[in-house]
């Protein structure tokens, strides 16, 4: 039997209090199991970005239940079980590449060292030895973007969200990018859900989730 690392029911989640709300999610029920890959689709502003948000536990759905039978307490998923790769910017200002990608390694307790040696591979892997001494505002958004991929693979996660994790790369480096994040997740046997416009990562992806009109359309959830 799969474990479920996460199980949402009738998740909704508005924005804004006043006469008229925005509404992101209309509604999404859902299994992840450990080792699924699942491609998040549909068109901008559908929602993607807002339901990772959530099973990240970044932010609380308006309506509905999530909860993370295999992986602990929302308070306790990041830096830990989960890691999101944003698809904004999101490297600490103050640190280095290099000092941001070890970050999720040294607050899991990793020594100094160790970390810092992880972190370096997974730089070299993703192409940012060059900016590995640089802070963020002195790399391109592709790089930043790269990082924050980097960070994501560090702390060996059991669920990793993408959001857009190509948008900002052109056709090699986000080749590169796909080649270091499946082999890692496939030697780890991370579960994973990449939010993506780009058929190529998707076509990776066996598992396809669509949101339309707001409204997660699964088709398939673990498998029995
Ligand atoms: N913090 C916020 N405050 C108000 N509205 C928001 C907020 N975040 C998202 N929204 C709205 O919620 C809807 C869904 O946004 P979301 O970012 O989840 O879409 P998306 O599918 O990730 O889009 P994209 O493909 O462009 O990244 C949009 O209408 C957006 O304007
Ligand atoms: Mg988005």
């Amino acid at each position: 039997m799969n474990d479920v690392l996460v199980r949402a029911k009738g998740l909704r989640r508005e924005f804004g209090n006043g006469q008229r709300p925005v509404v992101a999610v209309a509604d999404a029920t859902f299994e992840i199991c450990a080792g699924d890959r699942i491609a998040l689709v549909g068109p901008s502003g559908s929602g993607k970005t807002s339901l990772l948000h959530i099973i990240a536990a970044l932010d609380q759905p308006s309506a509905g239940v999530i909860e993370w039978p295999a992986l602990g307490r929302a308070e306790d998923l990041r830096p830990g079980p989960v890691a999101l790769a944003f698809q904004g910017p999101s490297l600490l200002p103050p640190l280095t590449v290099a000092e941001n990608v070890a970050l999720p390694a040294l607050l899991a307790g990793t020594a100094e060292a160790t970390a810092a040696a992880a972190a370096q591979a997974l730089i070299e892997q993703l192409g940012l030895a060059e900016v590995a001494s640089k802070l963020p505002e002195e790399i391109s958004g592709g790089q930043a973007q790269r990082a924050g991929m980097a960070r994501a693979l560090m702390g060996e996660p059991r669920l990793i969200l993408a959001d857009e994790p190509t948008g900002q790369l052109d056709r090699a480096a986000a080749a590169g990018l796909m080649d270091v994040l499946f082999r890692h997740v496939e030697a780890a046997g991370t579960a994973l859900v990449v939010a993506t416009h780009d058929q190529a990562m998707a076509d990776r992806l066996p598992l396809r989730w669509t949101m339309t009109e707001r409204i997660l359309q699964t088709g398939t959830s673990c498998t029995l």
